[in-house]
C-alpha cells in the first residue's frame, strides 16, 4: 500500500525532514556559498533518500552577524543564496517531487540593521519605539536588570542617542522585539503570511519559548550566586510566550497543510516537560517541538529510554513528537557518541532508533553520510561564538562545513574557494562513494526510510517498550491494529541475550547484522555488538 496516498498521511507527521544549512549544502556560481540553484539541483537526491520535507535555515536578507539569524528584511532573498525568482522554482520544483518547504521564521529578533530597529532606534517617541525592549538604566548606563544573554555577557547595551537600553538576548546586533506590544505581532505574522502565501509549508520558529519577557523585568535568579550562571526564570517560557505560539498556529491553520515547529531553547539535559507546553491539545499549541534530549544524551541504552519515555509521557493529548539527532548549533551527532571508537556502528544504531521511534524524524545535512565535526583553525572561523571564545569554545563553524558530495577537491560542493573548509576526510567520505556502497550508511538511511514508508506502524504506531536499556540493548514495539513490529537496538560492543516470551518469531525487515527476510526466532536471541534490528511479528 502506497501510504502518500493514504487518506491521512499528513506530511508533517509521517513523512520524513531534512535539515539544510543553505550556506554549505551546494553552491550553484563558484563563489564558495551555497545557494537556492544548488539545493534545486539536488532535489533528486533528496528525493531518492526518501525525504518528504526540507528546513532551511534563514535565507532572508541579512548583514550574517549570525549567518542569517540576524534578518534586515524578512520578504527578501539575500542575494549571497539568489533571488526571489529562484526561490519560487525552489518550491515549485520541489513540490513537483512531493518535498515540503519549512522556513526558519526569527522571532525573538531582528538584526541592528532592520529598518523597524534603525527607525525605533531613531527617538523615543517613534512609532515604533516599542516594537523593541528598550528601558532606563539603573543608573543611565547601567543595565536595567541582570539579564544575561546565553552567548555571554549582559543581554542590554546602552544606547547613548535615545539615553535607553535596548534587550538584546543574543549578540547586540540582534535586538529583541517586543511581543507584549499591541501592534508588532500582526506586523510580524503580515510577514510570515507574505511566505505562506508564497506557497511555503511552514516554518521552524527560532528560539520561540524566549519572545516574551518578563512584564516587570524582574531579576533572574542566580545559579550558586553566580552573576554569569542564571535561572532563567523571567527571560523563558512566559505565559505569552505560548499564547503567541497559539496565534502563530492559528494563523498556519487558516491555510491548508501548513506546519510549525518550535525550538524550545534548554540547556542541557533539554526539557521535555517544557517543549510539550507548547504543543497542540487540540489546537490550541504549535505542530512540533524540538526538546533537544536526545541530542543531549550520552552513549547508552537507558539514557535514550529515560528521554524517549519522558518525551512521549508529557505529550499532551493530541500532541505529535519529532525527534531528532543533530543540528547546526551543536555538535555533530557522530562525534558525540563517546570513546571515538565505533562510531560508524554507533550512527547506525542511533539512526535505526531514529527513524523506527514514534515520532517525525529529522535529520541534519550530511548525517546520513556519517560527516563529523572538522577542527577549523582559528584564521578560518566565521562563527561569531568562536571568535568570541576560542580557544576555550571553538563555535559552531565544525558542524556546518560544506556537504560531501564527492571526492573530487571541494567535494563537488564549489568550483571556487568554499567559505568553510571542507572535512579532511572528502577522499573516503562522501555520497557518491557510499552511493555503491550497500553496506554504507548512506544506504542504511536510505532502507530505513524506505521501510518507514511501507510501514504504517513505523508511521503512526504506538511505542511499547520491552525493555529499559539497562542492559544495554533497548527494545520495542511500534503496534497498530493490523501490525506489530519489533526493534532490538544492542548499544554496546558486545553480545546480549534477549527472549521475548509472548511471541514466537517473526521476520527481519531490516538489519545490521541478518539477512532480511529470514525468520528470528525470539527466544534465547543473542544480539550482536551495536545490532540494530527490525522485525515484523508474526506470533
Ligand atoms: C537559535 C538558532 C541559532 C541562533 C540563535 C539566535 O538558537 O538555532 O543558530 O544563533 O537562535 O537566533
Ligand atoms: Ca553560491
Amino acid at each position: 500500500m502506497n501510504m502518500k496516498t493514504g487518506e491521512s498521511w499528513i506530511w508533517w507527521k509521517h513523512g520524513v525532514i531534512y535539515h539544510i544549512y543553505p550556506w554549505s549544502f551546494q553552491d550553484s556560481n563558484g563563489d564558495g556559498i551555497g545557494d537556492i540553484r544548488g539545493i534545486i539541483s539536488r532535489l533528486g537526491y533528496l528525493k531518492a533518500l526518501g525525504i518528504d520535507g526540507i528546513w532551511i535555515s534563514p535565507m532572508y536578507k541579512s548583514p550574517m552577524v549570525d549567518f542569517g539569524y540576524d534578518v534586515s528584511n524578512y520578504r527578501e532573498i539575500d542575494p549571497v543564496f539568489g533571488t526571489m525568482e529562484d526561490f519560487l522554482e525552489l518550491i515549485d520544483k520541489a513540490h513537483e517531487q512531493g518535498i515540503r518547504v519549512i522556513l526558519d521564521m526569527i522571532l525573538n529578533h531582528t538584526s541592528d540593521q532592520h529598518p523597524w530597529f534603525i527607525e525605533s532606534a531613531s527617538s523615543r517617541d517613534n512609532p515604533k519605539r516599542n516594537w523593541y525592549i528598550w528601558k532606563d538604566g539603573k543608573k543611565k548606563e547601567r543595565p536595567p536588570n541582570n539579564w544575561k544573554s546565553p552567548v555571554g555577557g549582559n543581554a542590554w547595551r546602552y544606547d547613548a542617542t535615545t539615553g535607553q537600553h535596548y534587550l538584546h538576548s543574543f549578540f547586540e546586533e540582534q535586538p529583541d522585539l517586543n511581543w507584549r506590544d499591541a501592534e508588532l505581532p500582526g506586523v510580524f505574522f503580515d510577514e510570515m503570511k507574505f511566505w505562506l502565501d508564497l506557497g511555503v509549508d511552514g516554518f521552524r520558529l527560532d528560539v520561540i519559548n524566549m519572545i516574551a519577557k518578563d512584564k516587570k523585568f524582574r531579576d533572574n535568579p542566580l545559579v550558586l550566586g553566580i552573576p554569569a550562571f542564571q535561572k532563567h526564570l523571567y527571560t523563558r517560557n512566559r505565559k505569552r510566550s505560548i499564547a503567541i505560539a497559539a496565534m502563530i498556529r492559528q494563523l498556519t491553520d487558516s491555510y491548508e497543510n501548513r506546519t510549525t515547529i518550535g525550538e524550545i531553547y534548554a540547556p542541557p539535559p533539554g526539557d521535555a516537560k517544557t517543549a510539550a507546553r507548547y504543543l497542540a491539545k487540540g489546537k490550541e499549541g504549535i505542530h512540533l517541538a524540538f526538546d533537544f534530549s536526545l541530542i543531549f544524551s550520552i552513549w547508552n541504552a537507558h539514557s535514550y529510554f529515560k528521554c524517549i519515555n519522558t518525551w512521549y509521557k508529557n505529550l499532551p493529548d493530541g500532541g505529535w513528537p519529532c525527534n531528532v539527532l543533530s543540528n547546526h548549533d551543536l555538535f555533530r551527532s557522530i562525534d558525540r557518541f563517546p570513546l571515538r571508537t565505533n562510531r560508524e556502528e554507533k550512527a547506525k544504531v542511533a539512526s535505526t532508533m531514529l527513524l523506527t521511534l514514534k515520532g517525525t524524524p529529522f535529520l541534519y545535512y550530511g548525517e546520513e553520510i556519517g560527516m563529523h565535526n572538522t577542527r577549523i583553525p582559528k584564521r578560518q572561523i566565521r562563527d561569531p561564538l568562536g571568535k568570541r571564545y576560542w580557544p576555550v569554545f571553538t563555535g559552531r563553524d565544525k558542524a556546518r562545513t560544506p556537504m560531501q558530495w564527492t571526492k573530487e577537491p571541494n567535494a563537488g560542493f564549489t568550483t571556487g574557494i568554499p567559505w568553510l573548509p571542507l572535512n579532511r576526510d572528502i577522499r573516503s567520505r562522501s555520497v557518491r562513494q557510499q552511493e555503491g556502497d550497500p553496506a554504507s550508511l548512506l544506504n542504511h538511511y536510505r532502507n530505513l526510510i524506505k521501510l518507514r514508508k511501507t510501514s504504517e506502524a513505523l508511521q503512526r504506531g504506538s511505542w511499547n517498550p520491552v525493555t529499559n536499556g539497562q542492559q544495554g540493548i533497548l527494545t520495542y514495539f511500534r503496534n497498530t491494529d493490523d501490525e506489530r513490529i519489533l526493534v532490538i537496538l544492542n548499544f554496546t560492543g558486545r553480545y546480549k541475550s534477549f527472549s521475548l516470551h509472548e511471541h514466537t518469531y517473526g521476520k527481519i525487515l531490516f538489519s545490521t547484522h541478518r539477512n532480511t527476510e529470514e525468520f528470528m526466532y525470539f527466544q534465547n536471541m543473542q544480539i550482536g555488538p551495536y545490532e540494530a534490528t527490525v522485525c515484523l511479528v508474526s506470533e
